[in-house]
């Protein structure tokens, strides 16, 4: 697989941590190309667990090359508080392992409080963000007054550069909010500090993907987020700030996305969101309860409840026909184990559909509050399969089960997910 791009394929905590620390056992380079610390992607190795916000899921492998491609908004002191975690715990971070673009996005302490005031003002209209100050983050960097992390490392450069932007800032914080405005000095002064200590891992992240993929090493692209929280073909407006599935990668990287040799999007057996918005197949109840205590469904970076919900097969072929993706990874198929019965949505109902109900994703609409969905039930298999390592030792109805969303969703299933650990995974085609 010398280039291959893995997106979340529902509204993220799909398990990509996981399969991307898996695959990157094949993988020369890792690369995040959109998103922030917003992502929460967990890694779990010999009971290990480590929770990774900025720094690509390929760090736990030695000798793999971690990038933060251009697209990616960081907060450096994100970074660096993620930096000395990992190396605390005798992972090691260092300018060999780990490349950090001069083009991305800077993430400022005044993005945070400008993202929950930003949220204050929604009102019921409320995303509910992870608060990491992404929004406000690419907006400025949408609106040229955004710094890059190239920045930071001159004084000269980020005082220039955040006299403009703290200059609108501090007009929009006192004016409109009517809070304190923010200490330009104290900024340049905490930020070059900051910029001191990330200097040894900036460069010219593009360059060093396309070299290496000149020179025929391989390449991971590490999608956060998913396809429904994608700035433009997710269920905006309750989406993040940027492009969660391959199209990111082009932009986000400067690899040529025509050089894309894979694309696998991952989903979970059943499915979750976190924060508000449209959630067509959302149980409520005790089935809901009872899917999020099967699936431990907290959320990694916010340690919110995450909604949980069937499979939603609109939904995934959706994400598929956007991302031309071209297989699927199931994960926390275990976790529906112990269920007697399994249901998947298979259509939507509402009367602006032509005859009453689509099978296609409805791009556009609105009025998800009176959707309704069709979905069809199957017998679970009502057995442990954390310690299955291969197709043959699944039993018929988790086989059936994963073949029936394949013919669903139109894609090969090529990798299934069984538990948490590095291991437990069964592949199909994707190794
Ligand atoms: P990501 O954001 O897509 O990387 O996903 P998260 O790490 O936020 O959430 C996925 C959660 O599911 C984590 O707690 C993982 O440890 C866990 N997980 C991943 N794959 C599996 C699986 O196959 N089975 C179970 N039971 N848990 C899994
Ligand atoms: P990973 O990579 C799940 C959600 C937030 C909110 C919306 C916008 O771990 O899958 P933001 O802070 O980005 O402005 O919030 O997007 N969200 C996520 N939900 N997993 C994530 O990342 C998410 N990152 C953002 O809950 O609804
Ligand atoms: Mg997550």
């Amino acid at each position: 697989m010398p280039s291959l791009c893995v997106f979340g394929a529902q509204w993220g905590d799909e398990g990509k941590g996981k399969i991307i620390d898996r695959l990157s056992r094949n993988a020369d380079l890792v690369v995040r190309y959109q998103g922030g610390a917003n992502a929460g992607h967990t890694v779990i190795v010999g009971g290990e667990k480590y929770v990774l916000h900025l720094v690509p899921s390929g760090v736990l492998r030695p000798g793999t090359l971690n990038v933060i491609g251009n697209g990616v908004a960081v907060d450096p002191l994100t970074l660096l508080e993620e930096i000395d975690a990992l190396t605390d715990r005798g992972v090691s971070v260092t300018p060999e392992n780990f490349l950090l673009s001069s083009s991305a996005h800077v993430i400022f302490d005044f993005h945070r409080r400008l993202d929950a005031l930003a949220e204050r003002w929604r009102g019921d209209g409320r995303i509910g963000t992870t608060g990491r100050g992404i929004g406000p983050a690419y907006a400025d960097k949408a609106a040229r007054l955004g710094l890059r992390i190239g920045d930071l490392v001159s004084e000269r450069r980020l005082r220039g550069r955040l006299t403009a932007c703290v200059g609108e800032k501090n007009a929009q914080l006192e004016r409109i909010h009517g809070e304190a405005p923010i200490d330009l000095e104290a900024a340049v002064a905490r930020y070059r500090a900051l910029g001191d200590r990330i200097a040894p891992f900036i460069g010219d992240a593009g360059a060093a993907i396309r070299d290496a993929y000149a020179a025929g090493r391989s390449v991971l692209f590490e999608g956060a987020q998913g396809a429904m929280l994608d700035l433009d073909h997710g269920t905006y407006p309750f989406v993040t700030s940027s492009n969660t599935g391959v199209a990111g990668v082009g932009v986000g990287t400067g690899f040529p996305p025509q050089k894309i040799e894979r694309v696998i999007g991952i989903a979970k057996a059943y499915c979750t969101r976190v924060g508000e918005g449209p959630f067509p197949s959302e149980l409520t109840g005790p089935l809901e309860q009872r899917l999020r205590d099967e699936g431990n469904e907290y959320g990694a970076t916010t340690g919110r409840p995450r909604r949980c919900g069937w499979f939603d097969a609109v939904q995934v072929r959706h994400a598929v026909a956007v991302n031309g993706a071209d297989g699927l990874v199931v994960t926390n198929l275990d976790v529906l184990d112990g269920f007697d019965e399994i249901e998947v949505v298979t259509s939507y109902r509402h009367t602006d559909f032509a005859g009453g109900s689509t099978e296609t994703y409805p791009t556009g609409f609105a009025a998800w509050n009176e959707l309704e969905v069709q979905s069809e039930a199957r017998a679970g298999w009502k057995a442990p399969l954390t310690a299955c390592r291969t197709w043959e030792e699944l039993p018929a109805a988790a086989q059936g089960y994963v073949q029936w969303l394949e013919a669903l969703v139109g894609v090969p299933i090529v990798m299934l997910s069984v538990g948490p650990e590095r291991d437990q995974v069964i592949p199909r085609g994707l190794e």
